[in-house]
């Protein structure tokens, strides 16, 4: 029991707009187990975000039993201790009149044990050779100062600083050159192997997913479709959504999948 993660049994989440509801999340079970690399993969809409945003406590379900590591979320606080997120859009989540390494130190402020101040100069230093940036490179830098993918790469050195339980990546290959993103793919799995971190990674590329994960779940219209491990999902798809979503994928991460 305790080595799952997430649980979720039965969990939907709809929106109301006027008369309309939308239904986002829609009748959705899963576990996610301690250490695993999951991918959530599926076309625009259908409700990865909603999804990753139930993971993180932003949203509560409207129905069904949500549980991390066997309890309800109730403190968000407390669960952004252990269940750190990754976003589409890294200028988003950096402030532009801070410089990059002082947001990556204020970045420690989110932990119940703070570490000193010596030490968090230290991860910070760390971090950023985790994912090969030299600090002295940064120092006195702020983001505008920055391309779009070493802003990526930031993000993901502030999760090698913060060494979170879990993460929740949505889309972060997404604004980024082919060869970024082979990179972030890389650290992702990094985190997994050094830190033994658990991850939910979004993506609509099952030619990513594939590449990454020990599992994938695939959406469509707000259900979890197919889900198994990447082989079993890409030479056995058992759901329509999934052929067609093979079908999309960039000719660039093509190769990665064995035939
Ligand atoms: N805050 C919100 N209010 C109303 N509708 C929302 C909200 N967030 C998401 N939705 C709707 O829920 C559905 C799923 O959205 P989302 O999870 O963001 O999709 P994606 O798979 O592209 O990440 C979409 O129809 C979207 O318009
Ligand atoms: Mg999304």
């Amino acid at each position: 029991m305790s080595d799952i993660i997430f649980s979720a049994q039965n969990i939907s989440k709809f929106f109301t707009q006027g008369k309309k509801t939308v239904r986002a999340v829609d009748d959705v079970s899963f576990d996610i187990a301690d250490g695993e690399i999951v991918s959530i993969v599926g076309g625009s809409g259908c409700g990865k975000s909603v999804l990753a945003k139930i993971m993180l406590g932003l949203y509560h379900q409207d129905k069904g039993v949500f549980l991390y590591k066997g309890k309800p979320i109730t403190n968000t606080r407390e669960h952004w201790n252990e269940v750190q997120s990754v976003f589409q859009d890294p200028f988003g989540c950096f402030n532009q009149f801070f410089s990059i390494r002082a947001q990556l130190k204020d970045a420690f402020g989110i932990l119940k044990n703070k570490p000193s101040k010596q030490e968090i100069e230290q991860r910070v230093d760390e971090a950023l050779l985790a994912v090969n940036v030299k600090p002295s490179d940064i120092e006195g830098k702020y983001p505008f100062e920055l391309s779009g993918g070493q802003m990526q790469r930031m993000l993901l050195a502030r999760i090698f600083a913060l060494k979170p339980k879990v993460l929740i990546a949505d889309e972060p290959t997404s604004m980024v050159d082919a060869c970024v993103r082979a990179n972030i793919l890389d650290y992702l799995m990094k985190l997994k192997v050094d830190l033994g971190m658990t991850i939910v990674f979004v993506t609509h590329d099952i030619g990513l997913a594939y590449y990454v994960s020990d599992r994938i779940f695939i959406m469509h219209e707000a259900k979890v479709v197919d889900q198994g491990k990447p082989e079993d999902v890409t030479q056995h798809p058992k759901s329509q959504q999934t052929v067609r979503l093979l079908e999309d994928i960039p000719d660039i991460n093509r190769e990665w999948i064995k035939k």
